[in-house]
């Protein structure tokens, strides 16, 4: 969506402060020995306390209120009765709707002490996110930014996933651009618009370069295997440095 008036900025700070402060509280409330059904169930509740309902199910009817992805898992992890254990990498990606509004969040951590070495994916990821976010600005190539994002994860020795991608947002989960890629698409031509919603991701990997669904019709995991890191923020987009929506959520701490 473009945002016209002070009434929708306030629709999509209200949701974007929900989702933010939802994933930052299960972040917290992760722990090892609990399912991921358990932290679903958590974060369910959260956004339920504010009137919010969950965005993939509204949009897709996803077997979950947010979701909840680990180890081999990439995206799309649908909450079940499996364990939680320390060291795991684990990714929670929460959206939501209220009123009409829109908005997505998500980040990937490791679950206590960092016993498999996932810390430094985790804060490549983070830094790539960062990075991209304050160099969109109206009139940026959307195609630039999926530069930086590879040439970034090359840097530190990582790939990143092609088939999955950031996208507009705000009066429906996915709106146009419907594609905000990892790398540079040559076909790409479009530019990031003043004043536009856009939720940016990154999808950094140890090996893999495409995401593949499982059986349950949901859950991605990678083409080559290994590991995967995703940070998202819902944005809107200036002349200058981009409003975070979803800032509540201090993914670069
Ligand atoms: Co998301
Ligand atoms: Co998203």
């Amino acid at each position: 969506m473009s945002i016209t008036t002070e009434a929708e900025l306030a629709g999509m700070k209200a949701i974007s402060d929900i989702v933010a402060y939802t994933l930052k509280q299960m972040k917290e409330h992760a722990k090892p020995g609990m399912t991921t059904k358990d932290l679903d169930d958590f974060g369910a509740n959260i956004l339920k306390s504010f009137g919010a309902n969950s965005a993939p199910f509204k949009a897709y009817k996803f077997p979950g209120w947010t979701c909840i992805s680990v180890d081999n898992e990439f995206c799309h992890g649908i909450p079940s009765a499996r364990i939680l254990k320390e060291g795991d990498l684990v990714n929670i990606d929460v959206s939501a709707e209220l009123n009409g509004f829109w908005s997505d969040n998500g980040a990937s951590f490791v679950l206590g002490e960092d016993t498999n070495g996932h810390q430094k994916l985790v804060n490549a990821s983070k830094e790539i996110l960062q990075k991209a976010i304050y160099s969109i600005k109206g009139g940026v190539r959307i195609s630039e930014i999926g530069y930086l994002i590879e040439t970034e994860a090359k840097k530190r020795g990582y790939k990143v996933i092609k088939n999955l991608t950031g996208h507009g947002i705000g009066r429906s989960l996915h709106e146009e651009p419907s594609e905000i890629a990892n790398y540079k698409d040559p076909y790409n031509i479009n530019r990031f618009k003043k004043n536009s919603v856009v939720a940016i991701e990154t999808f950094i990997s140890t090996t893999s370069t495409y995401a593949e669904t499982l059986s349950d019709g949901w859950t991605m995991v990678g083409n080559k295997g290994g590991y995967m890191a995703q940070h998202e923020h819902t944005i809107m987009v200036t002349d200058g440095a981009p409003v975070i929506l979803t800032e509540k959520n201090e993914i670069w701490n």
